[in-house]
């Protein structure tokens, strides 16, 4: 432990959010040595074990300031990027009551590179970073986007511009439904204000692989790689969901790939953020495709993901909560980050019916694992507590962590877990990492 650390006394904590990401954070806060208390608004049944939840809504910047100056809070930590994207950091940063709040997230404008997918385009090849060719178009251009559709070769890549809860993404064959989801977004606002402008992408033939980093805007630390699984059937069929699945570290980036994507990609979007102005304090997840052996941007997120948090924290032997501090004392720079030498997967126990309508209320039972914690870890993902019992409170509900040496062992703890746990309608897809398993032996 370095000295600065030493000398520091123990804080509160806030952190924003109710899902899986947000328990693996809470469960990974709760180690630190730093912790005096720490409270999760809202928080779900699997936070209420390691923290206090606290009924406020992640958008209610107004609550959420109240009851910082009540609670003696020194750090907000954003899960979700909701409140990124609405300028909650901004809101506590212009704030003269809040000078001495550390929070983890960027303020809106390094945010909008996830809120808006032109911008991010637009950020991207200003700074010469690859990705996708692309052009976008508003409401009222809708015969220029179709014209532009015209031009291209399937499959069609369709993005609403705003947050849409990993939803706003279309890709398809057929060109009648490629105009079709132009007519819906640009004319029947069919993704509300976030399809109000749509981004038409170059198809990339690839696989998809994400890299996650967390900076300040000058110093830079890159958490293991992961890859996740979003569409709902095995076979990665089916409509696209929050994420069925995840494995963390990623056998196909090896060191070649590792050095491309932190020279031609992490590296120039940290300068790039500098160079625009932008200032930037907690998590960039940077979605990429390797085509070939070159990694090229799909998107970027201004948080971690879910349910790669539930793989990636797990394999951190660093405090977290010392990173946290170090991003709000500028003394990243200095930051011993260490990381586990072992594989993770997680698996999501999803309700009957996700991503479709689907029962909350159920009860969940067999959360009390045999497994040890070095091995096995249940994170919640949509749970509550009814007259005492953990019951359902959302399409995705419990992610299955399994650790081992390999991605191998790993998924074997991942399954054992998913199978003990039982509620009914239980889903989940069987064949979570199974691609990179056949890739690489
Ligand atoms: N798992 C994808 C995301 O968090 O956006």
């Amino acid at each position: 432990m370095s000295g600065y650390q030493l000398a520091l006394l123990t804080m509160n904590i806030l952190l924003l959010g109710s899902g899986g990401r947000e328990h693996a954070m809470a469960w990974k806060l709760a180690q630190s040595s730093l912790l005096s208390l720490l409270y999760v608004a809202p928080g779900n049944a699997g936070t209420e074990q390691v923290a206090t939840n606290v009924p406020i809504d992640p958008m209610d910047f107004k609550a959420i300031d109240r009851f910082i100056r009540r609670n003696d809070i020194s750090m907000l930590v954003v899960g979700p990027e909701a409140p990124l994207v609405a300028g909650i950091v901004d809101y506590f940063q212009t704030s003269d009551k809040h000078k001495n709040l550390t929070v983890v997230g960027p303020p809106k404008a390094g945010a909008m590179l996830e809120g808006s997918k032109d911008f991010a385009k637009a950020f991207m090849v200003r700074h010469n970073i690859p990705t996708a060719a692309y052009a976008s178009f508003s409401s009222g251009q809708l015969q220029e986007a179709i014209s532009y559709l015209d031009k291209r070769k399937p499959p069609y890549v369709i993005k609403a511009d705003g947050l849409a809860a990993g939803k706003g993404v279309i890709i398809t064959e057929s060109i009648e439904e490629a105009q079709k989801c132009l007519e819906d977004m640009l004319e029947n606002a069919a993704f509300g204000e976030a399809g109000s402008k749509v981004v038409i992408e170059q198809f990339m033939d690839g696989i998809e692989v994400s890299s996650f980093i967390v900076t300040d805007g000058e110093a830079y630390r890159i958490l293991p790689s992961a890859k996740d699984y979003k569409r709902v059937s095995e076979g990665d069929v089916g409509p696209n969901t929050g994420g069925m699945g995840a494995i963390s570290p990623v056998p196909f980036v090896d060191a070649e790939f590792h050095e491309k994507t932190l020279n031609q990609i992490i590296i120039p979007t940290i300068k790039g953020l500098k160079k625009d102005n932008i200032p930037y304090n907690g998590f960039i997840f940077i979605g990429l495709m390797k085509v070939g052996s070159d990694p090229y941007v799909v998107e970027y997120n201004c948080r971690l993901g879910d349910p790669e948090s539930e793989v990636i924290l797990p394999l951190l032997k660093s405090d977290l909560l010392h990173l946290f501090d170090s991003l709000g004392s500028g003394l990243l720079s200095e930051y011993d980050l260490q990381i586990e030498d072992k594989a993770a997967a997680t698996v999501m126990l999803t309700s009957g019916g996700y991503p479709g309508g689907y029962k909350k209320g159920v009860h969940i039972k067999g959360l009390e694992t045999p497994m040890r914690e070095n091995e096995g870890l249940i994170f919640h993902s949509g749970t509550t507590k009814k007259r005492g019992k953990v019951v359902s409170d959302g399409g995705r509900v419990i992610a299955c962590t399994g650790l081992g040496n390999g991605l191998e062992q790993a998924l074997e703890r991942s399954y054992k877990l998913a199978e003990s746990i039982d509620f009914s309608e239980k889903q989940y897809r069987k064949d979570i990492g199974q691609d990179v398993l056949i890739k690489v032996s």
